[in-house]
């Protein structure tokens, strides 16, 4: 549970991320790649030099950042998601990933504006946010095992 002292602050960045967003999400992927070379082969490049990829991401973060205190509204959209990542192999084990390169593009766009406060409820936000993804990506991947037993039962 977070407490209301994050909510409060994670509800008053949104306006300054809405305006960093698509700024914070290419540093973040471009800090990514750079830091963990092994994740760059999952994603599609194509999507990555449209701006396709870094605007949704950004998106997603400012509708969930929204929605830190509800985020059950997102359920829809984390499901579609999940597809996308459970399709991609994404695991629970590359959450973490995101989470540092995805704070330390926030710190690295936002400068001054980016005190220790705001990093860390980012910090404790972005778990929140992750693990309803790991959550339900965790669901797709059980109901896909447990497809691909019936169909071999049939076979
Ligand atoms: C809370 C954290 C995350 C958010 C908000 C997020 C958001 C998104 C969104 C909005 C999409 C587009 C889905 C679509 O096309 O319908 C996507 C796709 C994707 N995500 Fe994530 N994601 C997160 C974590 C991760 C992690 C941990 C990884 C693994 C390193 C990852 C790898 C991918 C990949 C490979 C795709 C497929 C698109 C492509 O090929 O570029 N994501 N994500």
């Amino acid at each position: 549970m977070l407490s209301q002292k994050t909510i409060d602050i994670i509800k008053s960045t949104v306006p300054v991320l809405k305006e960093h967003g698509v700024e914070i999400t290419k540093t973040f992927y471009n800090t990514m790649f750079e830091n963990k070379p092994e994740v760059k082969a999952m994603f599609n490049m194509a999507r990555q030099e449209s701006g396709e990829q870094p605007e949704a991401l950004a998106m997603t973060i400012l509708a969930a950042a929204q929605n830190i205190d509800n985020l059950d509204a997102l359920l829809p959209a984390v499901k579609k998601i999940g597809m996308a990542h459970v399709n991609s192999s994404v695991k629970a084990a590359h959450y973490p990933i995101v989470g540092e390169n995805l704070l330390l593009a926030i710190k690295k766009v936002l400068g001054d504006a980016a005190t220790e406060e705001v990093l860390n409820a980012w910090a404790e936000a972005y778990e929140v946010i992750a693990k309803v993804f790991i959550e339900v990506e965790k669901d797709i991947y059980i109901d896909q095992i447990c497809r691909d037993n019936q169909i071999h039962q049939t076979l």
